[in-house]
């Protein structure tokens, strides 16, 4: 399951930090690429001579190599990774992380990580049943990290009790089940809508939204981690696919957008429809710019926008699925319902702008499923990237 997967080893000063050369090995000799990530801390602990030979590459602990000014991007290794694991996960590490404190190589490339995160706290118990730890390792889950719990047992300081790291077999086997799943979409075809739809008004002015097209991206990355063969169609946004594996369809309109999708839905075996797509549109262009001429200001008569999601929704064969959002500012759930139903979806995602940190432009989202067969689950706040894979998990279910 790990061959060929990208994993950061997170190590932070502790004791156990003896045993991440033991997870190391275990990662290594299941075929996965290991960098080592260290805090300066963890250099007390165990020698980055040990765990570059492990790796097989040099282990990074500082922003630069100090005798070549080397820079050590954590963009470019948060980007690389298809997982980061911290083990072992010291208090004021999970503090850190917990509140953005960006002052070393390790949390630096945590805050750039788009991949998931494993924490494996390692403490004295009294250090680890403190409410400043527990609140922290909390605010870490509700970023969607997860978190692997340490043991109870005998502790550096011979005291009794839970905060061992967990064993290393165990913390590998974690991260197998992980990626268990993750070829879940082999075979499959999925086409995601993303970002907005500008329906232009004359040449310098169009009708938009504030889709940046981060929750539709997130969706075709994590598909096309997870195996599918993923086209992306997306209106006017500013990111670009990590993952080159997805087909990059770029469309301006709600209508150039329907054409993309009657295109590829066919053939697809699933059809996530994220993108926010304007309901209307201006009648008609105007060819030249509209001047500020006169005391009365222009009329612009709109007409309506086809209904893409509604449109794939009556064509759609068996064994097709298809996913629609609600994004709704009152009235969530009947809104959601009515949008299911009349779109002819298998499942709608709601999200709700009453809702911090859900919606437009944000890294996180806050969403409902529901499904046509009655299911109907409500996530946490979490990670874009990891609403997508509730939305995939669950829309593999249908
Ligand atoms: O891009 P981000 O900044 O990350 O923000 C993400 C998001 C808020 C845009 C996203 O999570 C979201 O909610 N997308 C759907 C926004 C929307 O247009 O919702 P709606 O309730 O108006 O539309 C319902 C469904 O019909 C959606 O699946 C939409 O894609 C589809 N639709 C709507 C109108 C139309 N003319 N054609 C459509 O296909």
């Amino acid at each position: 399951m790990l061959k060929g997967k990208h994993i950061i080893l997170g190590i932070t000063g502790g004791i156990a930090a003896y045993k991440s050369a033991s997870l190391l090995r275990l990662f290594i000799k299941a075929g996965a690429e290991v960098q080592v990530v260290m805090t300066p801390a963890a250099k007390e602990f165990i020698t980055p001579v040990t765990l570059s030979a492990l790796s097989g590459k040099p282990v990074v602990s500082e922003f630069f190599t100090a005798n070549t000014g080397e820079w050590h991007s954590h963009v470019d290794l948060g980007l690389w990774a298809d997982a980061m694991v911290i083990a072992p996960a010291t208090a004021s590490t999970i503090a850190k992380m917990a509140h953005g404190v960006a002052d070393n190589m390790l949390v630096t490339t945590y805050l750039s990580a788009k991949a998931p995160v494993f924490v494996a706290p390692a403490m004295d118990l009294d250090m680890f049943a403190h409410p400043t730890t527990s609140r922290n390792l909390e605010l870490l889950r509700s970023y969607g990290n997860r978190i692997i719990e340490p043991a109870a047992g005998e502790l550096a300081s011979h005291l009794i009790g839970k905060g061992r790291m967990e064993e290393p077999e165990n913390i590998f086997k974690v991260l197998e089940a992980f990626f268990a799943g993750r070829d879940d979409l082999k075979g499959k075809k999925m086409l995601v809508t993303a970002g907005p739809t500008y329906e232009k008004i004359d040449p310098v002015r169009f009708i938009g939204n504030y889709s940046t097209g981060k929750m539709g991206y997130a969706i075709a990355e994590e598909a096309a981690s997870r195996g599918a063969e993923v086209v992306l169609v997306s209106g006017p946004v500013d990111i670009t696919p990590v993952n080159k594996s997805i087909r990059l369809v770029k469309v301006e309109s709600a209508r150039e957008m329907l054409a993309a999708c009657e295109a590829e839905f066919p053939t697809c075996d699933y059809g996530v429809m994220c993108a926010a797509v304007a309901d209307y549109a201006p009648a008609e262009y105007a060819e030249s710019k509209i001047k500020r001429a006169g005391n009365e200001p222009p009329m612009i008569h709109l007409v309506k926008n086809p209904d893409i999601a509604r449109t794939l929704g009556m064509k759609k064969r068996d064994g097709q699925k298809l996913a629609g959002f609600a994004l709704e500012t009152d009235h969530e759930l009947d809104n959601a319902m009515a949008k299911l139903r009349s779109k002819n979806l298998d499942m709608i995602v709601l999200n709700s702008l009453r809702d911090k940190g859900a919606g437009f432009g944000t890294d996180t989202n806050k969403i409902t499923i529901f499904t046509a067969d009655g299911r109907e689950t409500a996530f946490a706040l979490k990670s874009k990237r990891e609403v997508a894979a509730d939305i995939i998990d669950t829309i593999i279910t249908l």
